[in-house]
């Protein structure tokens, strides 16, 4: 399976650390130190919707693929508005798609274990042309009377088509019980059988314990996926890696002792985004031509749950539409 089209949206919001610390016990230098967050994008005008819908454009365009001739949609969404219908069957149609489609909570891995997914109905000839949307709200989970969690998550969707082809070498995904670091809880209907108070919980997270589990994890990831594929650091040219914390992506690359260049970041600007966090940084290397055909690139998230995801795979260049100019009326 290889990628041949990426996308991604973010909301017109741009939201920084000082505007934060105007309502909110923080500052900008206790964010950028112990995150590495300068500004974040958070929906305000635009619904999540709508920028799946932009994303998921955007990547079939690139592709080349027309959405009728899409087999199945993915979408990698940890929650919005709607429980159901699903996001994938609101922005299916929108689209011009006509297939299967489902929504997948793999949390912040979520866009892995889709790719992960994706393959297998690739190899077993299931699926031939697969589009993965990863549209995320996280800004809509947390208290923002709480400095703990509002500070960190963003809004953003990215999406990518993948086919048949030489490109994916590799995926590990796992899985573990530990749903008291980080939770989020919705209010459920009461019946007369159940009369249990259901409310919402804002985002919990137990960020020190998390941010343990979160290199623990994508170090053990990484090292296996490496070995299996007889590969070492040196072998990946490119780590793209979740977006949540650049002191997580720092252990990280200090344990596999690679040069600051291979992990591109984008979370300076974009805060964390979720399972939409990979995609976003992959359509940006890509247009922007940093992704060159040939490269090695190890994926590696980790969310909620706590669920893990890596990959490798070897990059094919993907030739972009060209987006025309606006037309501008000469000045009188
Ligand atoms: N502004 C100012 N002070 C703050 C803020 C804030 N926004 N948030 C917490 N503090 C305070 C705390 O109250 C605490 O104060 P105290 O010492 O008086 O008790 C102090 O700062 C230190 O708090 P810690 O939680 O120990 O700070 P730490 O250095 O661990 O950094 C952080 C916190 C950034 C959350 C870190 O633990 C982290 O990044 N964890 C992982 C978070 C993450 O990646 N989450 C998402 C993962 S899964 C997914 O992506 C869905």
């Amino acid at each position: 399976m290889k990628i041949i089209g990426t996308g991604s949206a973010l909301p017109e919001k741009i939201v920084t650390n000082d505007m934060l610390a105007g309502f909110l016990e923080t500052s900008d230098s206790w964010i950028t130190t112990r995150t590495g967050i300068k500004t974040r994008r958070l929906l305000s005008k635009e619904t999540l919707g709508e920028l799946a819908i932009t994303a998921a454009t955007a990547a079939l365009e690139s592709s080349g693929v027309a959405p009728e001739n899409i087999d199945y949609l993915i979408c990698s969404n940890v929650a919005n508005s709607y429980v159901t219908p699903s996001m994938s069957s609101i922005i299916l149609g929108l689209l011009g798609c006509n297939c299967p489609c489902t929504d997948l909570n793999g949390a912040c891995a979520g866009f892995i274990y889709a790719l992960d997914i994706a393959d297998a109905f690739i190899k077993t000839g299931r699926a031939k042309n697969i589009l993965i949307v990863a549209a995320e709200e996280p800004s809509r989970f947390c208290n923002w009377h709480e400095r703990e969690t509002s500070v960190l998550f963003a809004d953003g969707a990215g999406a990518v088509v993948v086919t048949e082809g030489e490109g994916f070498k590799d995926f590990r995904v796992t899985a573990d019980t530990h749903t008291d670091v980080l939770y989020y809880k919705r209010a459920m209907e009461a019946t007369p059988y159940d009369r249990v108070e259901s409310k919402t919980t804002p985002l919990v997270m137990q960020g020190r314990e998390v941010f343990k589990l979160a290199v623990r994890a994508c170090i053990k990831d990484c090292d296996i996926i490496l070995e299996k594929n007889g590969m070492t650091g040196e072998d990946i040219d490119m780590y793209l890696l979740h977006q949540a914390n650049l002191r997580i992506i720092d252990s990280i690359r200090e344990h596999l002792e690679q040069p600051k260049e291979k992990f591109p970041t984008n979370l300076q600007k974009y805060g964390n985004t979720s399972s939409a966090s990979i995609p976003i940084l992959m359509d940006e290397l890509s247009r922007g031509g940093v992704l060159k055909d040939g490269m090695n690139l190890l994926l590696s998230a980790f969310g909620g749950g706590f669920v893990t995801g890596a990959a490798i795979l070897k990059w094919s260049s993907i030739d972009y539409p060209e987006i025309e100019e606006p037309v501008h009326e000469p000045a009188v």
